[in-house]
């Protein structure tokens, strides 16, 4: 595999932009293969079975442009299909769960972590399972949050409606004090402002699209796969439906501006 294949990303939708916009950030020479699974978006509320089955798909497609590795950018694509699909793969693959939960167990103090994601991550009990694994001793308070999702893809990021819901979800992270709370799904860290306003200052925000990145370059770095030639990275993008849509919010959400999104029917993979 050359070094300067692209690092295919993929997500149920436009969420996982904000984990592609990490990557940018950090690992500035890498080229990217971003897939949006726009037409079957979401993941959140469906059962392992079917993410499974999507996620194999669309990483036979990620195959196709010869991606060195892969990224699972979705928080409920790491939570159930990750583990089968690693061990069918050659190629590394990483997902956000194991990152944001590893950063959850470093910063808490108190020991009292809390999780919000959508309802099939939550269920899934997988952040639970990696940060007890990591410190038996910490407790950790799980929330689904399915609301936040369309709030965030209406563009609701600044709204008192937003404010309200925050505050009806989160009033849990509260009552058992956590001081880290990791935003497991992808479009969270878009209002982290709101979720700060509510949980305070002393509560630190867990991102693990952030996390990624850094565990990412840790990763190829290590086996000698980062992409150090001087050369213009280069950004593709393959949605499943709704081109227009997409472009907006990856404008929205990205460091550069999409002039170029296909559509894939990732049914046929
Ligand atoms: N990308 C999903 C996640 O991070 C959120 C949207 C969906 O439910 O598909 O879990």
């Amino acid at each position: 595999m050359k070094m300067n294949n692209p690092i295919g990303v993929f997500d149920s939708g436009v969420g996982g932009l904000t984990v592609a916009r990490e990557i940018m950030r950090q690992l500035p020479g890498e080229s990217l293969v971003y897939f949006g699974d726009t037409a079957r978006v979401p993941y959140g509320s469906k059962s392992k079975q079917t993410v499974l089955k999507y996620s194999r798909q669309i990483v036979r497609f990620l195959k196709t442009k010869n991606v060195k590795a892969i990224v699972v950018a979705c928080n409920t694509a790491s939570a159930l299909a990750l583990d089968e699909i690693a061990q069918e793969l050659d190629i590394p693959i990483i997902g956000v769960v194991k990152p944001g939960a590893k950063m959850a167990v470093q910063t808490t103090k108190t020991g009292n972590v809390g999780v919000i994601g959508t309802e099939s991550t939550i269920k899934s009990g997988i952040y639970n399972e990696y940060i007890r694994e990591l410190n038996p001793d910490v407790t950790v308070v799980g929330k689904a949050c399915p609301l936040f999702v369309p709030l965030v893809e209406e563009g609701l990021l600044e709204d008192r409606v937003t404010d309200d819901i925050v505050s009806r979800y989160l009033e849990v992270m509260r009552e058992y004090k956590v001081d880290s709370l990791v935003m497991g799904c992808t479009h969270y860290p878009l209002i982290r402002n709101a979720i700060k306003r509510y949980v305070g200052e002393e509560v630190n925000l867990v991102n693990p699209a952030f996390e990624t990145a850094k565990c990412l370059k840790e990763m190829l770095a290590e086996q000698g796969m980062l992409n150090v030639s001087k050369g213009k990275p280069q950004y593709e993008y393959y949605v499943s439906d709704g081109v227009d849509k997409f472009i907006s919010f990856a404008d929205s959400v990205l460091p550069c501006h999409v002039t170029e999104t296909t559509i894939v029917d990732i049914e046929s993979y």
